[in-house]
């Protein structure tokens, strides 16, 4: 038999109706006012549905006030597994319950941040977009006397390595200084200590030689008990810092920004964002990398590139 809740005529576990007597009294006296473009949901999925929508806009704007950290225009599809990831293994069953522990716990903040910011990498991941920036890039890099260079969204550092052996062998690391950045101050701490998993040395071997590597890879790291420790000479000309690309300026004039795998999870208007901070830190006819992933079309940015190569997205700003 279906319980009856008192207060609202509805079934126990049935969305509540859109007003109560109560309210319904006080609406009639004028004492509360009502958003009339609020209509309920028809069926209790679609009901679970939009609140759990609001759950998470609440908590990332409370992450966004208390932390300063901002995930509000994040893809929701990818933001919604993520955080369901910790969810579950926290042992909770609401996104509201994760928004009480997240709040009132920087560690699990902590803990969140890791989760919502996917830090896979790979060194030469993706080894055609080194062959064309070896190809297409270094023969223009070629004609400045110094170049900087913006690693955004850097993760634990293994595509700057990469990036600082490639400069190397071309002859222009010296006059090189590259920026790298990332949201999260634990994957930079990676990224300084440069010892990367030795299992994925022979990934990453082969990785750098599709990539156009032309010395020998094991040259630049030493293997240790603890890892394949990389050649510290390798970062001399490397600054990694932290950087917020939701929130945080440009701070320098770039010859190359490099940035993959990294506004895939952001919505378009938050592209948009990153891609003004990216069209304003770039000296005119400056480069920007993507990758083969990211998308460059339909972002306001469009016209004010060339395209260097459409496949691995590598443009030229347009002065
Ligand atoms: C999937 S990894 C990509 C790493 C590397 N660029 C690559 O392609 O292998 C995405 C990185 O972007 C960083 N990230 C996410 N949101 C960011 C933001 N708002 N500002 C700076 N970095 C961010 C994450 O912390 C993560 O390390």
């Amino acid at each position: 038999m279906r319980r009856e809740s008192a207060e609202t005529g509805g079934a126990a576990g049935d969305p509540p109706a859109a007003t109560t007597p109560a309210r319904r009294a006080e609406e009639r006296d004028g004492l509360v006012q009502r958003r009339d473009d609020v209509a309920l949901p028809d069926t209790p999925a679609a009901y679970r549905r939009d609140v759990e929508k609001l759950e998470v806009e609440l908590l990332m704007e409370g992450i966004f006030r208390q932390y300063g950290f901002d995930f509000r225009s994040y893809a929701y599809s990818s933001l919604k597994r993520r955080l369901w990831k910790r969810i579950q293994a926290e042992g909770l069953a609401t996104v509201s319950q994760l928004q009480d522990r997240v709040l009132h716990d920087p560690a699990m903040m902590e803990k969140l941040l890791l989760d919502l910011s996917i830090n896979v990498t790979a060194m030469y991941r993706d080894p055609s977009f080194y062959a064309a920036f070896r190809a297409e890039v270094v023969p223009l890099l070629r004609t400045y006397p110094f170049i900087r260079i913006w690693h955004a969204g850097c993760s634990t550092g293994e595509e700057v390595y990469s990036m600082a052996i490639l400069l190397k062998e071309v002859g222009l690391y010296d006059r090189s200084r590259i920026y790298a950045t990332d949201i999260n101050e634990v994957v930079l701490q990676r990224a300084r200590a440069g010892i990367f998993p030795l299992d994925k040395m022979q990934e990453y071997t082969l990785n750098y030689l599709r990539a156009g590597g032309t010395e020998s890879f094991s040259q630049y790291y030493t293997a240790m008990y603890d890892g394949a420790r990389f050649d510290p000479a390798l970062t001399r000309n490397v600054v990694f810092s932290q950087h917020n690309l939701v929130t945080d300026g440009s701070f320098a004039e770039f010859n190359v920004i490099v940035c993959r795998n990294v506004m895939i999870y952001f919505d378009r208007e938050l592209q948009n964002r990153v891609h003004q901070l990216f069209y304003d830190s770039l000296v005119n006819f400056g480069i920007l990398g993507l990758g083969s992933k990211e998308s460059m079309r339909f972002t306001a940015y469009e016209d004010r590139y060339e395209a260097l190569n459409t496949k691995e997205k590598i443009f030229r700003r347009l002065s």
